[in-house]
């Protein structure tokens, strides 16, 4: 659009309103560039990669297993190389295990435009999240080198490492990942560090992986939307305003192990009773004030583990998320607070070691305006709207503006087996993505 009326301001400065037929050369002009933003991406194969894709990692709950380093996830990223180089994609691997497929632009002074995702998923995860951006944006290189489209702009589809174990794919892209990080133990079984080597990566110079601030024009990112908003209201794209602020703790409870049947009830020190307040205390906090915060405990582990002792020990995470970092900390010293009180009630004592921030993110003005306009030509409904989810895009936004397109899930079920967006909201996402980068392409320096 921005190109069309670009064009249409050039003809009329040069030509002159008086002398040539403006309008039938505007209209020539004018279909031809419609006939080209006509193009739509192939609907049969972003559906049947991304079919192939859930076999990677699948579970018998008809979901998928695919741990950031696990074998399924480095299955599930040779299969998303393959699909890049068919792409006509030239591929590397940066030090952050990020996989990064370069089209070269016509204007090679020109700032990248990053587009892409994640294929990682959480435990008993689904089939859409991350994947639908990961193999969107593939598909829509694909179409472009299909239909001899270049554009001005060098563009890189980026598929981040590790998103759902703390992205430290895009984080290091932002130079965010701190050192202590490597040594973190993920659910894959591997550290960090470790689970980056494997995937082809290099822990030891992750500065490397880092762009400098002036390094990309921007970052576009098709995401399924993972709540109920645009299922509810029958909306097809979601046009993100920005994304939630997220920290994360592991705390430790400690008390007394002592023996089930021999310690009076007076004189325990469980931590895991004291842990169940903490957890019940969180909950209602965060329920009872206003706004749209969330805090939650998800994982708790009580130790030494047996039906005849006292659990001396509880590790427990915490995370906390709202679009204002401010609320955030408001509720962690309140929670901190409690645990004090609790403390003193059970005899125990409370640690906490924050391991994760992820900064709340705006995305930028003019990628909405894109988004929506997109949305509009192609006929489809879009919503402004927060992401409660965290995304790479946040990462992202700390070098360069951002912007994110949200397809509805359906019941607003995600990172559950049961997630799930139609194949035609899906196709609709794709050419919303595909018609976006274009116009950005035409705007973004
Ligand atoms: C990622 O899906 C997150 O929001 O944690
Ligand atoms: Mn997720
Ligand atoms: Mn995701």
């Amino acid at each position: 659009m921005y190109r069309r009326q670009f064009v249409n301001n050039y003809i009329k400065a040069f030509l002159g309103v008086s002398f040539f037929p403006v309008n039938n050369i505007l209209s020539l002009i004018n279909k031809n560039l419609f006939l080209q933003s006509s193009i739509l991406i192939n609907n049969q194969r972003i559906n049947r990669n991304l079919d192939k894709l859930k076999s990677f990692g699948k579970n018998k709950d008809g979901g998928i297993d695919r741990l950031a380093f696990s074998d399924a996830d480095r299955d599930a990223r040779k299969y998303v190389i393959k699909l890049m180089e068919d792409a006509g994609l030239s591929v590397t691997i940066d030090t952050a295990a990020n996989i990064i497929g370069r089209m070269d632009g016509k204007e090679s002074k020109l700032k990248t435009i990053m587009i892409g995702s994640h294929i990682d998923s959480v435990i008993r995860g689904g089939n859409y999240d991350g994947q639908v951006g990961s193999l969107g944006a593939i598909e829509v290189v694909k179409t472009m080198n299909e239909n001899n489209i270049q554009l001005r702009h060098p563009i890189e589809v980026v598929i981040f490492s590790n998103e759902e174990g703390g992205k430290t794919g895009s984080r290091a892209m932002a130079n965010l990942v701190e050192d202590f990080e490597l040594n973190i133990v993920t659910d894959s079984g591997h550290t960090i560090g470790k689970g980056l080597s494997l995937n082809g990566g290099d822990p030891n110079n992750l500065v490397d992986a880092s762009r400098g601030s002036n390094s990309l024009a921007g970052y576009l990112e098709l995401h399924i939307e993972q709540g109920e908003v645009l299922d509810r209201k029958q909306i097809d794209i979601g046009i993100v305003e920005g994304i939630v602020g997220i920290k994360r703790w592991n705390v430790l409870v400690e008390g007394k192990t002592n023996h089930a049947g021999t310690t009076p009830m007076k004189d325990r020190s469980d931590s895991l009773v004291a842990a169940s307040s903490f957890i019940q205390n969180v909950y209602s906090t965060a329920k009872s004030i206003e706004g749209t915060q969330v805090a939650t405990v998800g994982r708790i582990k009580a130790s030494p583990g047996a039906p005849n002792v006292i659990p001396g020990e509880t590790r427990l995470s915490l995370e906390i998320r709202d679009l204002e970092m401010d609320k955030i900390d408001m509720l962690f010293d309140a929670f901190q607070k409690k645990s004090e009180e609790i403390s003193f009630s059970y005899n125990v004592d409370f640690q906490f070691d924050q391991f994760y921030v992820s900064e709340a993110a705006p995305t930028d003005q003019n990628f909405r305006s894109i988004i929506d306009r997109s949305a509009k030509d192609l006929g489809l409904k879009s919503y402004r709207m927060p992401s409660g989810a965290g995304h790479d895009a946040q990462s992202i936004a700390k070098l360069a503006p951002v912007g994110m397109i949200f397809i509805p899930s359906i019941n607003g079920v995600s990172h559950s087996p049961k997630e799930f967006s139609t194949p035609m909201q899906i196709i609709n996402g794709v050419n919303v993505l595909f018609r976006s980068l274009r116009s950005l392409d035409g705007l973004l320096d």
